[in-house]
């Protein structure tokens, strides 16, 4: 089973990220051969300078690498690195309905809002499928949210292979992870940068020891019960196993512990939980060149994989000499 999902660049990762998402994907190394890419040529679309663009995409890889991803077993690249991608995009373009792109969230939501969009956006589920169908990935790790996206790989691959009359694409199957943990922000809200309600994984001590006395709690006096379903519970929970949990909740359900502790005792699981990936990320930052030979390499492996799939689908289509 091949793995494969991509990232775009775009700052902070949060404990919604991880938890919600990198965490689980980056488990999937364990079993899997898994592919995970820095989707700098779809970061286009968005981010218009140069300088911003290496460094959003740095801290991607410094991020993944934090988290525990392993350069021996998952392999991990910047989309650019292997160009092939964008002749693989144009093939399919050329099978894929205006239609289809018409409908895609990400336009539609531009141009319902009155926006211009630009030909990259309109084919960004093109190149999005070509990332996946380069690498004849088994399954896609993706947010709910991009379960779209998929859909319509599947759809692009089909229509290539049917109207070349050969499976020459595999068609791949989304994985959205139950939502082990819904993360709420410190506002109760579901956690998102836009809302400027997170907790970043590797913001200083200081940083984070503000957000977590920021999280918005009732006035609750110390002494009564406590709803365990407010947000400072349930990001406490997060640090803790299940024994651990319910007694906690119980106590605090007969009432007697105040939200102060709950915060206090919160920053410290986090702290401690973070620690050693905030250790591992400082470590990486200071050996740039470690990171850059992993993704050089990661790059390397990946063209291997994609290589034939292109060449299989040129020759499909009749491009290049008759052989
Ligand atoms: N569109 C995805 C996002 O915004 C990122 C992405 C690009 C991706 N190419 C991909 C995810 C291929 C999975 C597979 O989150």
């Amino acid at each position: 089973m091949r793995i494969l999902s991509g990232t775009q660049p775009s700052g902070d990762l949060h404990l919604g990220n991880y938890f919600g998402a990198i965490q689980q994907y980056i488990e999937l190394q364990q079993a899997h051969e898994a592919l995970y890419f820095i989707a700098d040529y779809h970061s286009m679309n968005t981010v218009r300078d140069a300088t911003e663009r290496r460094r959003l995409c740095d801290a991607v890889a410094l991020d993944y690498l934090a988290c525990g991803l392993d350069p021996e077993r998952a392999i991990l690249f910047r989309q650019s690195d292997v160009p092939e991608v964008c002749e693989l995009a144009w093939l399919l373009s050329t099978v894929t309905p205006m239609g289809l792109l018409e409908r895609a969230h990400a336009y539609k939501d531009r141009i319902a809002h009155g926006q211009p969009a630009d030909h990259g956006l309109f084919a960004y589920p093109v190149l999005m499928a070509a990332d996946i169908l380069l690498y004849h990935a088994d399954l896609v790790p993706v947010g709910q949210d991009q379960k779209q996206h998929i859909e319509m790989t599947r759809d692009i691959a089909q229509r290539f292979n049917h109207t070349y009359g050969q499976e020459v694409l595999k068609i791949p199957e989304p994985y959205i992870p139950e939502a082990l943990a819904i993360v709420p922000g410190t506002d109760g809200r579901k956690m998102s940068k836009s809302y400027g309600n997170s907790l970043p994984m590797f913001a200083t001590d200081k940083q984070l020891k503000k957000a977590v006395m920021g999280i918005v709690t009732d006035s609750t006096p110390v002494e009564d019960p406590k709803d365990t379903s407010s947000t400072v519970f349930q990001l406490w929970a997060l640090f803790a196993d299940a024994p651990e949990k319910e007694a906690y909740f119980e106590k605090a359900r007969a009432g007697g512990v105040g939200y102060g502790d709950v915060k206090k005792d919160l920053l410290g699981r986090l702290l401690d939980y973070f620690g050693p990936l905030r250790a591992r990320r400082a470590e990486l930052e200071s050996k740039p060149g470690t990171v850059e030979e992993v993704l050089q390499d990661g790059a390397r492996r990946a063209r291997e994989l994609g290589a034939p799939v292109l060449a299989a689908a040129r020759d499909a289509a009749g491009l290049g000499p008759t052989r």
